[in-house]
């Protein structure tokens, strides 16, 4: 993989801040674009911007094959079918897609348990949330101290569940847990099974029908698309079943002022005008990682957290008065995420620090406050890389926290 022909794609690493040239180290909370992906979207406001499903001409017909062939590109590469593959603003939007819609289905009735685990973030939490109105309660699983999901406790927790949603990679422990395993113990009939694929869906080829998954959410903006684009997958049997929570055109076969037909899969979840420019994005930000390659992909991230986290270490021993504390998954196949603070250094005052060399960290609680606050109630730094960040920009990345911990006392 030719790094260097790579960072040309993306123009955000022109960019400097504060005038240094920036170094992007916040790839978790969004990606940066390549510039097929920004050129798809400008070609479709310059050349097709129509609506939809809703015109005979031209730029109608040309708009509506363009988001209908990117619904197919996402569909093959995670393995789903083109019906099952509904779209939606993002992760959060499909997680409450899913659980409006099965309100609405009558899915729960009171006394139903929903498991989920310490490490989600919040937008695989405040939704289920909202259930416990209806008297649906909601079981945690367990993180050990390894940073890894307790399988013991899954196993006791799951027996008398309706649905139980997890992440597939933590944006915060970068724990990516393992399915094959938890499927087994989650599977059966009757009960759902949902999994948060925000931050794996960048980083790790998803096969969905080769699973016992029964539903996948995930964000565009996380994985080269744009923002407000994202996909709820499910199976095509259980969506059939399901009703729809949106409501409005492009989701009925007829309608009369008393009653309407409701369209088949996908559309019957997609009512109103979509965020077409945003999904024909998604379908060129696929291409591109197909054309990269997810082993390339992996090699690269992998590489670079190795390499941060055994730079962090050397950073201690320069600085044996401010101790550094990791606080993730550090194993091979964990996200390329590194969570982590200093005794004598506030996390957001590291981040605003490390912005003036022009570095872009997250601080805070990463929309995942209870498994963060476990750690430490003030938050943590976190530094989450691509396959377009290098080994130099760690490099720099560590020489200014030294520079930085040398002004602590
Ligand atoms: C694991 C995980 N799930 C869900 C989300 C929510 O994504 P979005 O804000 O795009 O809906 C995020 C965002 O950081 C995430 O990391």
């Amino acid at each position: 993989m030719n790094i260097n022909k790579i960072r040309k794609d993306f123009p955000t690493l022109n960019k400097s801040v504060n005038n240094k040239k920036i170094i992007y180290f916040d790839n978790a909370a969004t990606s940066l674009k390549p510039i097929q992906v920004i050129n798809s979207q400008k070609n479709y406001y310059e050349e097709n911007c129509a609506n939809i499903n809703r015109g005979l001409h031209e730029m109608s017909e040309q708009a509506t094959l363009l988001f209908e062939n990117s619904r197919k590109k996402i569909a093959n590469f995670f393995g789903s079918k083109s019906e099952e593959t509904i779209f939606t603003k993002n992760t959060t939007e499909s997680i409450n897609l899913l659980m409006y819609s099965l309100i609405n289905s009558n899915f729960f009735k009171r006394g139903d348990k929903i498991v989920l685990s310490e490490m989600e973030h919040h937008s695989n939490i405040v939704p289920w949330q909202q259930l416990q109105k209806k008297g649906v309660k909601i079981e945690f699983v367990k993180i050990n101290e390894e940073f890894e999901l307790d399988l013991e406790d899954l196993e006791k927790k799951v027996k008398n569940s309706k649905l139980v949603s997890l992440s597939g990679a933590s944006n915060t422990i970068a724990t990516i847990p393992n399915l094959k395993k938890i499927e087994k113990i989650v599977h059966e009939k009757d009960r759902l099974f949902c999994v948060d694929v925000a931050q794996l869906a960048p980083h790790k080829k998803i096969n969905f029908k080769k699973t016992n998954i029964d539903f996948i959410a995930f964000s565009g903006h996380k994985m080269l698309a744009p923002t407000g684009i994202g996909c709820l997958i499910g199976k095509k049997n259980i969506l059939e079943e399901m009703q729809p929570f949106i409501f409005g055109g492009d989701m009925i076969k007829t309608t009369n002022f008393n009653k309407s037909i409701f369209e088949e899969i996908p559309k019957k979840f997609e009512a109103g005008t979509p965020n077409i420019s945003g999904a024909i994005g998604l379908g060129t930000a696929i291409d591109y990682i197909n054309k990269i390659g997810f082993d390339n992909i992996i090699n690269q991230e992998k590489l670079l957290k190795k390499i941060c986290l055994n730079k962090l270490k050397t950073l201690e021993t320069k600085n044996p008065n401010n101790k550094i504390n990791i606080y993730c998954n550090t194993k091979s196949n964990s996200a390329p995420i590194i969570l982590f603070d200093f005794n004598k250094l506030n996390c957001h005052d590291l981040a605003i620090l490390l912005n003036d060399e022009g570095i872009a960290i997250r601080s805070g609680m990463h929309c995942a406050e209870p498994i963060v606050t476990k750690y430490n109630k003030n938050g943590l730094a976190r530094a989450s890389f691509s396959f377009y960040n290098t080994k130099e920009e760690i490099d720099y990345f560590i020489e200014k926290m030294d520079f930085i911990l040398k002004q602590i006392k």
